[in-house]
């Protein structure tokens, strides 16, 4: 069986040493397993297991009082009565699984799932070397660093105990913003900031559009290749905005896709050829250029011009997402990974800048 966690006797000791004062850094990520054989209501009980309801009851409170506006909690209430109409499978199966097992409210819990839709600030790179294997890497920004570090895990979702996906999630949090689908793909979102980001999401929510990323589960889950996976990110309808990056296995997979709720807006795939043998994505349209009180994207770049397409590997990568403002306080993970080679697929929790 080995259904479970791996590393949480080291994320104690961790969590103990950094109570006791300890130098910031980084620590890995849990890596659980989750069966897809399972029905979705059970499916997350051996992870639960791991953590103390009482700690995630807590934290959705408070991510919720702080991030979700007054009038959403109302406006949701004919999805909880009628969550199997609104909401597909797995995520209604998992949604009511998970709030039986913590003791939350469905309510509750669809208000966190939409919390961490609406303002997610990040850094995702994609890279070629010059032997043409693909590489990618994100840093998670977000708000509550402290409660999201403690919630972070890597999932293997698992058919007749194969892997058939691997993702970066918060416990909780069924949908993802980061994941693997081995020898075929890899696929990251950031937020596309745009007005109105709840009304415009609520409606089309209730609407039966996807939210962003329940869409890169789903594509994880069914696309068989880099093509169909593009094609399933660029064209089914959601309930925002957002930039999703997607990395394949042979050279030339991977290419930067900016969304509009109905479809794509811009497609900027790898050209290496041209010597263009990355790309950066932060939160702004890539024709433009980014704020300058919210410019990473000069920095990463900087740091890959300095690193070179010679000296690009996953290590390296990483060392890119951790050059400040790419790393910054928000930062509450960072990925890397190359669908090619499956087994490097690595989460680290930022603890602290
Ligand atoms: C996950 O499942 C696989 C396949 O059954 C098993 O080999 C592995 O040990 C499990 N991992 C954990 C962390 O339980
Ligand atoms: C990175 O290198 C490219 C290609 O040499 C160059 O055009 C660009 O200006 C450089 N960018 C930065 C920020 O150094
Ligand atoms: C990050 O937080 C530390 C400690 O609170 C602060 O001193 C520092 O200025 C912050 N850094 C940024 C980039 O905001």
């Amino acid at each position: 069986m080995g259904r479970g966690c791996r590393g949480c006797a080291g994320l104690l000791l961790l969590l103990v040493l950094l109570r006791g004062g300890a130098a910031a850094g980084s620590r890995a990520a849990l890596l659980c397993n989750v069966s897809l054989d399972s029905p979705p209501e059970h499916r997350w009980e051996p992870v639960l297991r791991f953590f103390d309801p009482g700690f995630l009851r807590t934290a959705a409170r408070r991510i919720i009082e702080e991030s979700v506006p007054e009038w959403v909690r109302p406006v949701l209430e004919p999805l909880v009565e009628k969550l199997d109409y609104f909401v597909p499978q797995p995520f209604a199966g998992e949604i009511r699984g998970i709030c039986k097992s913590v003791g939350m409210n469905v309510g509750d819990l669809i208000l966190l799932n939409l919390a961490y839709e609406s303002t997610a600030f990040c850094t995702s790179i994609i890279a070629q070397d010059k032997n043409g294997n693909v590489y990618h890497g994100r840093n998670l920004d977000y708000a509550f660093q402290d409660i999201l570090g403690k919630l972070t895990l890597d999932v293997d979702f698992l058919r007749n105990d194969k892997v058939v996906f691997r993702g970066t999630t918060f416990l909780g949090y069924v949908g993802l913003w980061t994941g693997q689908r081995p020898y075929k793909f890899t696929v990251s979102g950031d937020e596309r900031a745009a007005g109105a980001w709840w009304e415009n999401a609520v409606a089309a929510f209730l609407n039966l559009n996807t939210p962003v990323s329940w869409l890169i589960r789903t594509t994880l889950s069914e696309a068989e290749d880099f093509e169909s996976a593009a094609q399933m990110l660029a064209n089914t309808p959601i309930i925002a905005s957002v930039y999703y990056i997607i990395g394949g296995t042979s050279p030339r997979e991977g290419a930067v896709i900016t969304r509009k709720r109905r479809g794509p807006v811009d497609i900027w795939p790898l050209d290496p050829l041209s010597g263009e043998w990355y790309r950066v994505e932060t939160n702004y349209d890539h024709w433009k250029a980014p704020p300058p009180r919210d410019d990473r994207r000069t920095p990463a770049i900087k740091a890959l011009n300095a690193t070179g397409q010679q000296n690009i590997n996953l290590e390296s990568l990483y060392q890119v997402l951790s050059v400040n403002p790419v790393l910054n306080n928000f930062t509450i993970y960072t990925t890397v990974m190359s669908a090619a080679f499956p087994d490097k697929y690595t989460t680290r929790i930022r603890t602290s800048v």
